[in-house]
């Protein structure tokens, strides 16, 4: 019976394919539960202002700009000095040292 050998030949490269080009997308869940776990849903939200801009703002600030991925991610990762309630404290940083997670998370406020 060669028809399995058929299907096994044509079904790997589809799914590399498939991976592949997931990759370069967003993945909206894994940033979501990264941004919980930080503890960015405290102060930030898709559409509404909390302490911090809500991301579809940042989005909005950021739309066009060639460094935007860049800015966002150094945000993201140096504790910034930013003002919550009148008093400055130090932003906190996404809680992972996985580059791909980060920017992932990037890429997921930039799209909102
Ligand atoms: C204690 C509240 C607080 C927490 C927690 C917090 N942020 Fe913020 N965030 C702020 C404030 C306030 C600003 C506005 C800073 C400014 O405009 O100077 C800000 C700004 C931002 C911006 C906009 C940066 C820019 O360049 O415009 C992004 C994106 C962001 N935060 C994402 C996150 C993520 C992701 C997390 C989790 C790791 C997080 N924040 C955790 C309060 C917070």
């Amino acid at each position: 019976m060669n028809v399995f050998k058929t299907i096994a030949a044509t079904a790997v490269p589809l799914f590399v394919f498939a991976a592949s080009s997931a990759s370069a997308q967003v993945d909206a869940s894994a940033a979501e539960a990264l941004m919980k776990k930080s503890g960015c849903t405290k102060c930030h939200a898709v559409a509404a202002k909390k302490e911090g801009p809500p991301y579809k703002e940042t989005a909005t600030k950021y739309k066009g700009k060639a460094n935007a991925e860049a800015e966002l991610f150094k945000h993201l990762t140096t504790n910034p000095k930013v003002k919550v309630d009148d008093k400055e404290e130090l932003h906190d940083n996404l809680k992972t040292k996985n580059e791909a997670d980060i920017r992932n998370v990037v890429r997921y406020i930039l799209t909102r």
